[in-house]
């Protein structure tokens, strides 16, 4: 059993003594990191969130028995009492703050004593994933986690501070909602008082945050889970958090604006970065034809070209075919590759294009002696000239073409651009590409479900010119919607929202619900929006992915105590598990032994 705390009284964090504190009588607590054993003198890391001290225990000065030291393992929780004195100089450590300066230890309590932890409590990915997960609370331990996740709570701190300067109120909306269609697959909560009856978590607070705006709360945020039952990938989690806002009697600009000065305050505050404003602004459309993507990663060129108009009437009927059927052809000159790029490397890119649906993929080497190419042959001199024209060819580059129906054709070439400048290093560390997408398409097309989607959500009102296309053109139909990007992630979205019942059901009506339908689902917003509703808008961040961001790592899971793996299941806990029957049959609910 470990020695009870009694009257002791910790001084400060490990950490947080300077040689200021020289000479000073402390109490220190924390984890036994490192343990060197010299005999008669035992020197020992010991650990807390702020960092680490050097403790030792000489016997000569030791007040006890000192077999006590020498029973010390690593992870044992200790306390201290000594004095602050300065290190020898051959014991200087430079690379700990803390370094000139140890405890000399007179007094000892083991406070708790630990086994053997299944991984060293040390920063570096040495240890398997799934093992860190299922011992979260030692991996956690860890000063890179600790970092990650004191940074994250600095990020919050910051955006909750400027909102609240700035009109916001925070108001709690409900975890427990009804379920409403659109969006992604809900996670649901049966209902013991209501047979047959479930509550949906909230994907997100949009239709409260909007009810909050009629009722005239005017700016409201909220730091806040969101559920979304959807495929997991290295940056999306099933739960996740958003910094939520909404705002009333302002236009898109209005909200780009206040949020430039959220993003100032928090880079500021965090990274004591500064970044310029205003940001750049790229509409969808734009965004898609130069980089293919609606997150570009614009700290690098690699930009698309359209070549369709010079291949239109070409002998290559793979392009010519193309160009007729309603798709493109699109190239990216990876700039003095040509001698860079062994043959097998550029068949690997080829294959990596085919992932995202490309059948194939082109490609000129541009070579002192001549083109290289599977294609020129097929080709008129003066198409070849047009080419090398639009996309600046010159010796030592090689071009790389993809034509197909235009989604296949960004996705395609978008990702080769990534992967193009991850290659070449085209990305230089530490810097910081934020801007907004503007003017996104306000539905897309759902293969699946053979009807239009709506792109963002189906409260973003369309822009002001394209009110008529919502039911006459919904294709071209453009929302007031916006993306913040920051080096190629989406770390926000917002939109201004219908704020009419008309619109809003001619919008219902466009993603094919009938009136009843759209009234069943969605009633109490119709319903709300008849009593007076001010223009308003908003945007989310994912808390999550910009904390990732601004820590530098590769995972959300990184900068989130408790994630969720891959298959949705939470490895320390154990979650999802099964429930007692009589939970069961309190929920009427009968399990599907199939
Ligand atoms: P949206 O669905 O774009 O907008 O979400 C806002 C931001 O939340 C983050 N995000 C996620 N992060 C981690 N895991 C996920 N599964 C996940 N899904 C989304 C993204 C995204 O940009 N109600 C609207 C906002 C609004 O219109 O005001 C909404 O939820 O960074
Ligand atoms: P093929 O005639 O199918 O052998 O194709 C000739 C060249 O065109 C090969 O380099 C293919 O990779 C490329 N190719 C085939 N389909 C496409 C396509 N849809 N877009 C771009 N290049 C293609």
């Amino acid at each position: 059993m470990g020695e009870f705390l009694g009257d002791w009284k910790r001084t400060a964090l490990c950490a947080e003594f300077t040689t200021d504190d020289i000479g000073r009588e402390v109490t220190l607590m924390g984890w036994a990191d490192t343990r060197r054993d010299l005999g008669g003198l035992v020197f020992v890391d010991l650990r807390d969130r702020s960092g680490i001290m050097q403790v030792v225990f000489d016997e000569s000065m030791f007040q006890g028995d000192f077999d006590k030291v020498g029973s010390i393992r690593s992870e044992f929780v200790l306390a201290v009492k000594g004095k602050i004195v300065e290190r020898s100089e051959d014991t200087v450590n430079p690379k700990l703050p803390t370094g000139l300066i140890e405890v000399k230890v007179r007094e000892l309590k083991i406070l708790s004593k630990s086994e053997t932890p299944p991984f060293e409590i040390e920063d570096g990915n040495k240890v398997r994933e799934e093992l860190r997960l299922k011992y979260r609370y030692l991996d956690l331990r860890r000063p890179e986690m600790q970092k990650n996740l004191m940074l994250r709570n600095k990020i919050a701190n910051s955006a909750r501070a400027y909102l609240t300067e700035n009109g916001f109120l925070d108001i709690e909306t409900p975890m427990l909602q009804k379920s409403t269609p659109e969006g992604a697959r809900d996670y649901l909560v049966p209902s013991r008082i209501h047979p047959g009856c479930f509550y949906a978590l909230p994907q997100s607070p949009q239709l409260f945050k909007q009810i909050l705006m009629i009722s005239g709360y005017d700016r409201y945020f909220q730091i806040t889970k969101c559920f979304r039952d959807e495929d997991l990938r290295a940056d999306r989690q099933p739960e996740f958090t958003q910094i939520d806002t909404e705002m009333s009697f302002v236009d898109a600009d209005d909200v780009m604006t206040l949020h430039e000065g959220l993003l100032q305050r928090v880079f500021k505050d965090v990274l004591d970065i500064d970044v310029k404003l205003p940001l750049k602004r790229l509409s969808y459309q734009e965004a898609m034809n130069r980089f293919g993507s609606d997150k570009p990663d614009t700290r690098f060129g690699l930009e698309l070209k359209d070549v369709s108009d010079i291949v239109a009437g070409s002998e290559f009927k793979v392009f010519s075919s193309v160009v007729k059927n309603g798709g493109s052809v699109r190239a990216i000159n990876a700039k003095g590759c040509a001698n860079i790029l062994a043959r097998r490397e550029i068949d690997a890119l080829v294959d990596f294009v085919k992932i995202y649906g490309a059948k194939g993929m082109a490609w000129i080497s541009i070579r002192e002696d001549g083109l290289n190419s599977p294609i020129t042959k097929f080709m008129t001199q003066e198409e070849i000239d047009g080419i090398m024209e639009r996309l600046d060819g010159k010796v030592g580059d090689i071009l790389f073409f993809v034509g197909d129906k235009n989604s296949v054709v960004y996705d395609s070439l978008g990702a080769l651009r990534l992967k193009l400048a991850e290659k070449l290093d085209l990305i230089e560390d530490n810097t910081w590409d934020l801007l907004w997408i503007t003017e996104f398409p306000l539905f897309e097309y759902s293969e699946e479900e053979k009807r239009y989607v709506a792109k963002h959500h189906p409260f973003t009102s369309p822009m002001d010119e394209d009110v008529d296309k919502v039911t006459s053109d919904p294709e071209h139909a453009r929302a007031k919607a916006y993306d913040i990007v920051l080096n190629g992630n989406e770390i926000g979205g917002g939109s201004i929202r219908i704020h009419s019942t008309e619109l809003q059901e001619k919008m219902f009506e466009a993603l094919g619900f009938s009136k009843e339908e759209a009234w069943e689902r969605f009633g109490f917003l119709l319903e709300a929006l008849k009593y007076g509703t001010p223009p308003h808008g908003g945007l989310a961040y994912g808390l999550d992915r910009l904390a990732m961001l601004m820590t530098g790592v590769e995972s959300i899971r990184d900068v989130i105590a408790f994630p969720k793996v891959q298959n949705a299941s939470d490895l320390m806990s154990k979650a999802p598990d099964t429930v007692d029957r009589k939970q069961l049959r309190e929920l009427h609910i009968k399990v599907d032994e199939n």
